[in-house]
């Protein structure tokens, strides 16, 4: 323990902390949806390109500033150099709250679903029942808003009581089982009858259908996927103690956050063909698809509860990382009490999430080039500010940094770590120059 930030005990224990941040909603309800809307095996391929080349080399570049510096995304930039990068923190910070805000929500979708499942609500297979039923859920103007509320309670009670410890131990046993029911619900989903179209869309890509927003929206998700651009991986990495190798941890939490997405991939995508829903249908995808499959699997409405409350609890995780940003620059830099700050932004929070509960009801008249509220806080944190974000992190590690990142006694990458030289090319150059041209592209 390095003074009185309190550290990860154990390299497993850090490991699956930043995998709890990576694993989540962002693998199970938007990659397979945004694979649908952007041809299939187009968008994985493009996907698994920029975890490749950027995701990888940012995860390391975020654990190191975060170990080097030992403190929240803002007061990491000031401490390594200051002047304007601590903008970048700022930035940061500042998209914990948008991202959080319709996490949130969706977050709620998941904690509704586990109770539908469980109270039969669900049990109905019937194929345009289940998408009525979800389309009627998500347009109610109030019943989101109390799951919104109640996720969000819950995100807020644990960062401010700061009991991670307990939720590691939780996440040591709940994670492995959800793993275990997503290679069943694979299983069951590309063996449905007509599940065959739906393998080829996922694997056959046809490189003649890309365009530049297909490209764009491939780089956000490889950034909100790993939980990168923002500092939330600064901010774990500023919880680990000297130990850990983090080129290892980086390839670790890298490739089981891609295994998990893909694997949703093959969850999702069959079963879409299956029942003939449209694998264009947005954001509701994964919800009106899974319920169809439990209904195809003896013993559905208990396995859907339990899949539902999983999928939840690895929400939650991804949403305590979420605040945590927040929280650890309020109580860092400015001196706020843990509880209070955790209060407080989460309230605010709250607040901005409900425009994006009611953009699927009430307010879904009100767009911007036929995006609604919760299209455009997704759009703006996902696919700009997350690989600006990227950016100047790369640029940080690479050009400002890197003689600091790699002092060895001081926190920074380990001697033993060979590639180092080509990690730092990557920041420097690729990285920058791949997220920039994609950004300028897509607009
Ligand atoms: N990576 C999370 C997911 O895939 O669900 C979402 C997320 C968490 C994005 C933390 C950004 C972040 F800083």
């Amino acid at each position: 323990m390095a003074g009185e930030r309190g550290h990860f005990g154990t390299r497993l224990g850090f490991i699956l902390a930043a995998a709890g941040s990576a694993v989540g909603l962002g693998n199970v309800w938007k990659f397979p949806y945004l694979a649908g809307e952007n041809g299939g095996a187009v968008f994985l391929f493009i996907y698994l390109g920029f975890i490749l080349t950027i995701g990888l080399s940012v995860m390391l570049a975020e654990f190191a500033i975060g170990r080097r510096a030992q403190r929240n995304p803002v007061g990491a930039f000031k401490a390594l150099k200051g002047g304007p990068w601590v903008a970048v923190g700022g930035m940061g910070v500042f998209c914990g709250f948008i991202i959080l805000s319709f996490y949130s929500v969706v977050g709620g979708w998941t904690v509704a679903y586990a109770v539908k499942s469980a109270t039969g609500l669900l049990a109905n297979g019937d194929a345009k029942a289940l998408g009525n039923a979800f389309g009627g859920f998500i347009g109610d103007p109030v019943e989101p808003l109390i799951y919104h509320a109640l996720f969000m309670a819950v995100t807020m009670a644990v960062v401010a009581k700061g009991v991670h410890g307990g939720i590691e131990r939780v996440c040591r046993v709940l994670m492995p089982v959800l793993f275990v029911l997503l290679v069943v619900l694979c299983i069951r989903s590309v063996t449905l009858p007509g599940a065959g179209a739906g393998i080829a869309f996922f694997l056959e890509p046809d490189f003649s259908k890309v365009n530049g927003a297909m490209v764009t929206a491939a780089l956000g998700q490889a950034f909100f996927s790993l939980s990168l651009g923002m500092g939330a991986m600064i901010t774990y990495g500023s919880y680990l103690s000297a130990k850990v190798s983090l080129p290892g941890a980086a390839l670790w939490v890298t490739s089981l956050d891609t295994l998990i997405a893909v694997m949703a991939g093959f969850m999702i995508l069959p079963a879409v063909f299956a029942f003939g829903f449209d694998p264009g249908a947005g954001p509701g995808l994964t919800f009106i698809t899974l319920p169809a499959v439990f209904s195809q699997i003896p013993g559905g409405a208990f396995f859907g509860t339990l899949f539902f409350v999983l999928l939840a609890v690895a929400a939650l995780t991804s949403a305590f990382s979420l605040i945590e940003v927040v929280v650890a620059y309020l109580v860092d830099e400015r001196g706020i009490r843990r509880f209070q700050a955790a209060m407080g932004a989460g309230f605010v929070i709250f607040i901005l999430g409900i425009p994006s509960s009611l953009s699927f009801g009430v307010w879904s008249s009100y767009t911007v080039a036929g995006k609604n509220f919760f299209d455009i806080m997704d759009y703006l944190a996902s696919n700009l500010m997350l690989p600006a974000g990227g950016i100047f992190i790369s640029l940080f590690a690479g050009w400002v940094a890197f003689p600091k990142l790699m002092e060895a006694g001081e926190g920074g990458i380990e001697k033993s770590f060979r590639l180092a030289r080509i990690w730092q090319a990557i920041c420097r150059y690729v990285a920058p120059v791949a997220i920039a041209w994609t950004l300028i592209n897509g607009l």
